[in-house]
């Protein structure tokens, strides 16, 4: 039996819905296909996974720099990279419904939808087409870029004029990519708007393997230190006939998502194709001037290539979890704090004024630092579910005793655990939790309050 998640799709994609994470595009229209907009709470949790990324490979990394190019590049691009002529999926047309398939996703040589026989396939390429400027033919036809690696190839020369780089190091981008896929699904897994995070890793040839497998063990380290079960996780080496044009050897990053194991990232050893395909495609030369032997080489490239949406998802996936509660169940994500859309909610337990007037306080103060949020409504009990569902780690409360002994209550969304700390400490005390310290570590001052708590 195919190994099975034990969260179901339809589950993610309804908390999705339902706490705004994720909508359809353009919903009041009856949606676009595959495409798909983030919410107040998904925006956030995107954007944590990004700066996750960038701080991982740029800031806390010298051998690294970021890069944000234009989605609309100069045509010849794709022709020297390859895309016009290679970047295609087989399609196959069913010749009773007309429904178009992807052949070689499909089991047998008949319609999925109908039965019926399908066209023989025809090569279809996967970039989107527009215009520049007012004429549309063919000389003002530009592409949608459909990966952001190409951004970084032909500013090799720049970055390297301009940072003084030296072999090896490596260019990283974030940014939107576009494929007119033949067939999409499974939520945002495979849109045909999407985003990706790209490294570049530019090293001598020579040393190209051991990077190879240097990357592929940052990568999958990168996931688990997030909070990926590393049994959701596994490399598969592409076979020598699946390899993309311009790769010499490629491994996937799969993850164990709802449907079964799938891509989330792939890491290739693109060699030195790019950079001697633009050089002699643009007459540019992109050597590197070797010092120590005086010589212009071709570096060789290592490419981890993410996609953002798939992160999300699998992050999403992996947080899910229900647990029994009484009669009912509590829906949890246990969300890495740096990726969690709030790191704090601030409940009072009180409307009344005073208690509401110091939470309000509160609520201002730690703003300052995270994106925090404010909940008053109903029971406490019911405001802690809502946390839990959407992953907030830490829940403060205010109550009357606040008032009088300046202290307020942590409770921790994993274990349900409650700390009473004083409110001099708080800031840093969540400081110190959303960096992983135990709940119980007090800050002077501060006591236990309840343990396994009544949530
Ligand atoms: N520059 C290399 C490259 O683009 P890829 O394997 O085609 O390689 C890299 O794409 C990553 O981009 C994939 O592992 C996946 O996470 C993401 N990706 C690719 N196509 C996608 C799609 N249609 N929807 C969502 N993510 C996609």
């Amino acid at each position: 039996m195919a190994e099975q998640m034990k969260v179901d799709m339809e589950k993610i994609v309804s908390l999705c819905r339902r706490r705004g994470f994720i909508f359809p595009s353009s919903e009041i229209y009856g949606g676009l296909s595959s495409c798909w907009d983030y919410g107040p709470l998904g925006v956030e949790l995107k954007r944590n996974v990004k700066q996750a990324w960038w701080r991982a490979v740029v800031q806390e990394r010298g051998d690294m720099v970021g890069l944000d190019t234009s989605i609309l590049m100069h045509p010849q691009t794709w022709a020297a990279s390859g895309h016009l002529e290679e970047f295609s999926d087989p399609l196959a047309e069913c010749k009773s419904c007309h429904m178009r398939w992807r052949s070689d996703d499909l089991k047998d040589d008949s319609c999925p939808s109908c039965g019926g026989e399908l066209t023989e396939p025809q090569q279809f390429n996967l970039m989107f087409k527009t215009f520049m400027g007012p004429v549309e033919d063919k000389a003002s036809t530009v592409y949608l870029r459909p990966e952001t690696a190409q951004g970084i190839f032909v500013n090799f020369e720049n970055v390297l004029n301009t940072t003084r780089k030296r072999l090896p190091f490596g260019i990283a981008q974030i940014g939107k990519a576009f494929r007119n896929e033949i067939t999409t699904g499974n939520f945002i897994f495979r849109s045909r708007e999407f985003e990706q995070m790209e490294i570049e890793f530019f090293v001598k040839p020579g040393t190209d393997e051991e990077w190879f497998d240097y990357w592929t063990e940052e990568r999958l380290n990168w996931y688990a230190k997030l909070g990926i079960k590393r049994e959701n996780l596994k490399l598969r080496q592409h076979t020598q006939d699946e390899l993309a044009h311009y790769a010499r050897k490629c491994s996937d990053i799969d993850y164990l998502f709802p449907m079964g194991w799938a891509e989330l990232e792939g890491i290739a050893n693109r060699g030195d194709f790019d950079l001697v395909q633009h050089a002699s495609s643009s007459g540019k030369s992109l050597n590197y001037y070797e010092e120590e032997t005086k010589q212009h080489i071709v570096p060789y490239i290592i490419e981890p290539s993410a996609g953002v949406d798939r992160s999300v998802l699998a992050f999403l996936c992996d947080a899910y979890d229900e647990e029994p509660d009484k009669d009912e169940i509590r829906v949890l994500l246990h969300l890495h704090p740096a990726l969690a859309p709030f790191k704090v909610a601030i409940l009072p337990l009180s409307k009344r004024e005073k208690p509401a007037g110091l939470a309000k306080q509160i609520y201002a103060d730690l703003r300052q630092c995270w994106m925090v949020t404010y909940d008053d409504a109903q029971s406490i009990g019911r405001r802690y579910r809502r946390q839990d569902e959407i992953g907030t780690p830490f829940c403060v409360t205010i109550d009357f005793q606040s008032l009088e002994d300046e202290q307020v209550t942590i409770r921790e969304r994993d274990t349900m655990n409650q700390i009473r700390v004083p409110l001099g400490e708080l800031r840093n005390c969540l400081q110190a939790k959303l960096e992983g310290e135990d709940l119980f570590i007090l800050p002077p001052g501060g006591k236990i309050w309840k343990e396994g708590g009544n949530g």
